[in-house]
């Protein structure tokens, strides 16, 4: 009886603290700070207005967790796309891969530490846009990762849809040699015009300054290759995106 309970507070405990949905992999438990211009993500799978999330989010890790020397990669992945023909199974899609992310100067007043990159890619942000027709609200999940010296991608690799649908991060962490997150969070947005949801307001920053402002520069690095005709492809490519 005793065992029992104590079981079932360890695992009340560990779903309190997960930063990531129920069953995803991998599971994170250190909370990786999104913040958007009118909005945050106060409480994981936190319901947010589509409109609020239409520009990548500004990130922030907790000072403990963060020195120098660190360089981050960012994902963003949709686990609810719905499911193609006869399948009943929804899709994941990558949202946002972003290199390079650096610590910068900038100080929260809760000790959260804003990262910055100059890059925009190599899959640069694309905004949730759930069909209007779809009733269930898809989860976006952010994860941080620490980018790996090795690390081999390029914007070819992401150019359209097709190679953003059915993202697996299992595979591509093995592939790409990840190491296990170091923070994470996630976010739902449904598919109605006007999201009903409440976020947090965005507070103010002490020390340097304010939330810095998005200095998003076109992908060029990352891997070895620079290539910039990914941009109009992916503009193509998405128009009749439903994720
Ligand atoms: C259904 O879709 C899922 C997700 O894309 C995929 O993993 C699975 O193999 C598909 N099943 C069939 C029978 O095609
Ligand atoms: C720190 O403050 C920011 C801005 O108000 C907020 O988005 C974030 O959730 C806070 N972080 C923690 C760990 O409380
Ligand atoms: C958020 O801020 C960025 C830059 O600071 C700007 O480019 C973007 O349009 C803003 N998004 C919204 C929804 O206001």
């Amino acid at each position: 009886m005793y065992f029992t309970t104590s079981v079932l507070l360890a695992a009340l405990v560990s779903i309190a603290q997960a930063q990531t949905p129920k069953g995803f992999t991998p599971s994170v438990n250190t909370k990786l700070n999104v913040m958007f211009n009118t909005t945050s993500v106060a409480t994981p799978g936190e319901l947010l207005p589509k409109a609020a999330t239409s520009s990548q989010p500004q990130l922030g890790l907790s000072s403990a967790q963060v020195s120098s020397a660190n360089t981050f990669m960012f994902v963003m992945m949709d686990l609810d796309v719905p499911p193609q023909g006869t399948n009943t199974t929804r899709r994941t899609l990558l949202h946002a891969m972003v290199t390079d992310f650096k610590p910068t100067q900038q100080k929260l007043s809760n000790n959260t530490v804003l990262l910055a990159s100059t890059q925009k890619g190599p899959a640069a942000y694309i905004a949730p846009g759930p069909p209007a027709t779809d009733p269930v609200a898809h989860r976006y999940v952010q994860l941080l990762f620490q980018q790996p010296a090795t690390l081999k991608v390029q914007a070819s690799d992401f150019s359209d849809t097709s190679k953003r649908i059915g993202f697996d991060i299992n595979a591509f962490m093995k592939t790409q040699g990840l190491s296990a997150p170091l923070a994470a969070n996630f976010f739902t947005v449904d598919g109605k015009a006007s999201g009903s949801a409440s976020g947090t307001a965005t507070g103010t920053a002490t020390g340097t300054g304010g939330i810095a402002k998005n200095t998003l520069q076109p992908f060029t690095g990352g891997a070895s290759r620079v290539e910039m005709t990914w941009l109009a492809g992916l503009v193509g490519g998405l128009a009749f995106m439903a994720a």
